[in-house]
């Protein structure tokens, strides 16, 4: 076993991912594979909380492992598997269900948000999606969990209900901690940025995905939404377009926001614009490049996730036993 500190974190593939998960979580990955032992996961079991066509999802669940080799993860430094692969995450899921409160599970943002647009399919896995969530992360006795904002409040639920096992059955979790970007922890929306950016928006405009053509995308940034000023300038209250636009920015080029404000002082919102939209199709034309490539080949992203299924599960294993002798199961 290494002694480094052990990293976990995961991607749902439910839908063509946004220039959103990259800076907020898949561009730190990689940032992150030399100093630490890491597990990236494809939480196929999370995204049908949402009703997915089962091919489709076969075929974004390859399209998420691709991402990760595009985006620079090496696949023997990493684990990359598939959450399904790994019964371990459902098993700990049920238990850690039983030590986590409908209280807690109430007050949890995303749940609210999802129950609002998905009005007709409120069910019992929405809600207890941040356990299942909190099982995937403690399985691995994870130091830390690279995440965007908008996964915080999920992060900090782990955190309570490892607490509560360890109080009750001695030390058996690690109390993760959560590793959240400078910049860009919460890409907004490019029309309406008072919101995040999401891969289920119904306006496609409001999103750029890694994969999107350069033509699409600076056409999105072109008609990206700014305000009645002319000075580019970060202000998340009063101008939260071009804010969203300089956040963008500066985690592409992994600048600081100063550094930004400084470059376009004298910038018209135009020429700022597609400096912004150049940037990002610079960022992820070798990305996309690299994907397709991958994505021609399932046999070896299959076999893939098979060889790290039985990595995870030499960690996970262990765990789920503990825990299961510690709650009083024969084991
Ligand atoms: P998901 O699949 O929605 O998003 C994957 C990662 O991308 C980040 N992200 C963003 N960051 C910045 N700006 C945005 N607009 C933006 N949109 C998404 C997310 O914060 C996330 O880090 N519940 C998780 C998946 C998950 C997980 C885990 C994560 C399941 N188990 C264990 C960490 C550890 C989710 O739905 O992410």
């Amino acid at each position: 076993m290494s002694d480094k500190k052990r990293i976990f974190s995961g991607v749902q593939p439910s839908g063509n991912l946004t220039l959103g998960n990259y800076l907020g979580a898949l561009k730190n990955f990689s940032l992150l594979q030399d100093e630490y032992e890491c597990l990236y996961c494809v939480v196929d079991l999370h995204s049908i909380t949402v009703r997915q066509d089962p091919l489709l999802l076969k075929d974004r669940s390859y399209a998420v492992l691709a991402l990760y080799l595009a985006c620079g993860l090496d696949p023997d430094k990493n684990i990359l598997f598939l959450q399904s692969q790994v019964s371990g995450h459902a098993e700990l899921g049920w238990a850690l269900g039983c030590y986590t409160y409908m209280g807690e599970l109430n007050r949890m943002t995303q749940f609210k948000d999802k129950s609002r647009r998905h009005a007709d399919n409120i069910n019992g896995g929405l809600y207890t999606y941040p356990v299942l969530m909190a099982a995937d992360i403690l399985l691995y006795k994870s130091d830390m969990v690279p995440i965007g904002q908008d996964q915080k409040q999920h992060l900090e639920l782990a955190r309570n209900i490892a607490e509560r096992f360890n109080n009750i059955y001695g030390d058996t979790f690690v109390i993760p901690e959560p590793f959240i970007p400078k910049t860009a922890a919460r890409v907004m929306s490019l029309q309406e940025p008072d919101k995040k950016m999401s891969k289920s928006d119904d306006n496609a405009n409001n999103f750029v995905t890694i994969t999107e053509d350069p033509a699409s995308i600076m056409k999105k940034f072109k008609k990206a939404v700014t305000d009645s000023e002319s000075e580019v300038r970060f202000d998340e209250v009063n101008k939260p377009g071009i804010s969203n636009l300089m956040n963008i920015y500066a985690a592409v080029k992994s600048i600081s926001i100063e550094e930004t404000a400084k470059e376009f002082e004298n910038s018209r919102y135009g020429d700022f614009k597609m400096a912004v939209g150049n940037a990002v199709v610079d960022a992820l034309t070798p990305i996309r490049e690299k994907y397709n490539e991958l994505m021609n080949d399932k046999g070896y992203l299959d076999s893939l996730f098979k060889k790290n299924a039985l990595r995870a599960k030499e960690i996970a294993e262990p765990t789920l036993k503990e825990v299961y002798e510690k709650i009083g199961f024969i084991v």
